[in-house]
C-alpha cells in the first residue's frame, strides 16, 4: 500500500505520517516513510532519528543535473528516461543504498530532496523524482509506504500521486483547509486514486469534530479518523523531540486499522 499524506501547510501531515507510521510498525508491517516536502527538514526528528538520510536527488546526480536537462532543451519526459537509465525500473525497499535510507525497528526513512539556498531554482525536478521513485517502489505485502507530501497541490500537477492508492487528506479546523480539502479530492479523484480520506487533525473539541464532519460530508469526502488537539504534540514539536505517547497515539489505532480494511476491500 502506498499512502499519501497531503493538505495544507502546518495542518498535521508530518505529524499523521508519524503517528500512522508508529501504529503500522505495531501491527507488525514494515514502514517505508518518503519525505516527499521539499521545504521543511525536521521530520526525520519528529520520527525519532538524528540526522537525515541523504537525499535521493543525490542518486541522480543532484537537483542541478536533473534541473539542467530539463533546461538544456530535454522535455520532462526525457530527463525522466535519464534518470531511469541510471536506477531500476524496480525498486525493493532493501534496494535503496544504505546512506540514502535511516533504518530502525522496520521503519525506513527517504528523502527526496530539499531546497536549501536560495535562487537555487524551482522544486519541479523533485517533483519528478518524487514520482518516479514512487512509481517504482515495489512493496510486498507486509511492507507499507507513508508519504509527507508538500503543503498544498503542486505535486498533483507534477503527478507525483499517479501511482499512489490512497490519498489522506489531513484537515485542521479550519475554513481553508475543508477548501484545500475539497480541491484536492477532487484531483485526486480525476488521477484514479482508489481510497481518498480525510483524518481530523488539531481538533479541540467534539463540537468542532462533528461541525467538521459535516463539512466534509456536504463536500462528498469520505471522513476516517479524528486526531483531538494533543498538548504533548505540541510540546515535544516546540524542543525538537520525537512524541512519545501522546493520547493521538490511541486515536490513530482505529485509524490506521479503517484504512488497511478499506484499503483491503476497496472502499
Ligand atoms: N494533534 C495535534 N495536537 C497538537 N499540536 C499538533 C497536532 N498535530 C500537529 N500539531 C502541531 O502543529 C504544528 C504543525 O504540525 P506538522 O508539522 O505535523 O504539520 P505539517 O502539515 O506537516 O506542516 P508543514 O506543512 O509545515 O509540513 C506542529 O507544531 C505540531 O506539533
Ligand atoms: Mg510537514
Amino acid at each position: 500500500m502506498k499512502i499519501s499524506v497531503c493538505g495544507k501547510g502546518g495542518s498535521g501531515k508530518s505529524t499523521v505520517v508519524t503517528l500512522l507510521a508508529n501504529q503500522a510498525r505495531a501491527r507488525g508491517y514494515r514502514v517505508l516513510v518518503v519525505d516527499s516536502d521539499e521545504s521543511n527538514s525536521g521530520l526525520f526528528r519528529i520520527l525519532g532519528f538524528d540526522h537525515p538520510p541523504v537525499p535521493l536527488m543525490e542518486l541522480v546526480g543532484g537537483k542541478k543535473k536533473v534541473q539542467e536537462k530539463l533546461k538544456s532543451g530535454y522535455s520532462a519526459d526525457e530527463a525522466e528516461t535519464a534518470m531511469r537509465v541510471m536506477t531500476q525500473e524496480n525498486i525493493k525497499v532493501d534496494d535503496i543504498p544504505s546512506e540514502n535510507i535511516l533504518k530502525q525497528d522496520n521503519l525506513g526513512l527517504v528523502s527526496i530532496g530539499k531546497i536549501l539556498q536560495s535562487l537555487e531554482g524551482c522544486a519541479c525536478p523533485m517533483g519528478v523524482l518524487s514520482r518516479e521513485f514512487l512509481r517504482k517502489l515495489s512493496l510486498s505485502r507486509d511492507e507499507i509506504a507513508i508519504v509527507d507530501m508538500e503543503a498544498g497541490v503542486e505535486h498533483f500537477g507534477r503527478g507525483v500521486e499517479t501511482s499512489i492508492d490512497s490519498v489522506l487528506i489531513v484537515v485542521e479546523p479550519s475554513f481553508e483547509s475543508l477548501q484545500l480539502a475539497e480541491r484536492i479530492n477532487k484531483l485526486s479523484r480525476g488521477i484514479g486514486v482508489d481510497n481518498i480520506w480525510a483524518i481530523l487533525s488539531k481538533v479541540p473539541s467534539n463540537g468542532i469534530a462533528s461541525k467538521l464532519k459535516g463539512e466534509l460530508d456536504t463536500k462528498g469526502i469520505d471522513m476516517i479518523g479524528c486526531i483531538h488537539y494533543d498538548e504533548d504534540i505540541f510540546q515535544s514539536s516546540l524542543e525538537g523531540l520525537s512524541f512519545g505517547k501522546a493520547k493521538a497515539s490511541e486515536e490513530i489505532i482505529d485509524v490506521f486499522d479503517s484504512i488497511v480494511s478499506r484499503a483491503n476491500s476497496g472502499h
